[in-house]
């Protein structure tokens, strides 16, 4: 049976790096679903209607070069809060979900919304500050000219658009394991979520013995 880990967290929280090592570590396949948002809003910014552009979208679409961006990652949660973009891209989420060899998903809605049924699920946080830091950091190593001001400023807009739509906001499942990775370094948040998956998986293995 597929085995499903959902993972979200604000921007630069982190989950993005824990789920790509989750699923090599399970052997389960990864979809950032933030690449869909992020193809849509980059659409909008070429100038296409958001809803026809997610209606449009192909796998392809989520490998173009560019989506990394900080004005691709501002369209994508402005694209993200239109309820009809949201639903243009459930299917698509449902179906990674559902691969026979199991799945990891990370994103903003994933165990609220989009699997709520996953076996696993975690929620990656940190502060705005750490994770302003890490994203400044980024930005300084990739030779862009910027201040931690603004990139604090541009977190925080984040934060408040992605946690105050009406339309899946940002927030844990109430099933979820919250990681705080604020002063945790990559490999103490990796352990700590193969841990909490580990938990998950022997709590769903007990279950199914116990039914026979
Ligand atoms: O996917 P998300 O935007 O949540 O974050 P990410 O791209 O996985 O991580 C943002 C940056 O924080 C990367 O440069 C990571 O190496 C760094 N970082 C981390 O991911 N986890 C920590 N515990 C510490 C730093
Ligand atoms: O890497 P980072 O955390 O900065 O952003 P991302 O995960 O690539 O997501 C970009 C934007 O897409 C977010 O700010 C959300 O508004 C939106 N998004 C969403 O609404 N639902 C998801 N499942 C994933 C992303």
């Amino acid at each position: 049976m597929a085995f499903t880990v959902a993972i979200d967290g604000p921007a630069a929280s982190g989950k993005g790096t824990i789920s790509k090592r989750v699923a090599a570590h399970f052997g389960l396949g990864h979809l950032d679903t933030g690449l869909l948002y992020r193809a849509v809003g980059r659409r909008m910014l070429d100038g296409e209607e958001p809803v026809s552009a997610a209606r449009a979208l192909v796998p392809g679409d989520l490998e173009v070069e560019g989506l990394r961006t900080a004005a691709v990652g501002e369209a994508a949660s402005r694209v993200g809060a239109l309820p009809e973009v949201r639903a243009a891209l459930l299917d698509f989420q449902r179906a990674f979900a559902r691969r026979s060899g199991g799945a990891v998903l990370d994103g903003r809605d994933i165990g609220t919304v989009i699997c709520p049924e996953a076996e696993a699920k975690l929620f990656v946080t940190a502060s705005a500050e750490v994770r302003a830091e890490r994203r400044f950091r980024e930005l300084v190593a990739a030779g862009a000219d910027t201040r931690f001001e603004a990139v604090l400023e541009d977190i925080r807009a984040r934060d408040e658009r992605d946690m105050g739509r009406s339309d899946a906001p940002l927030r844990p499942a109430d099933d979820a394991v919250t990681i705080d990775t604020s002063r945790l370094d990559v490999e103490a948040a990796v352990a700590a979520a193969i841990a909490a998956v580990d938990a998950a998986r022997d709590v769903r293995s007990a279950g199914g013995s116990s039914r026979g």
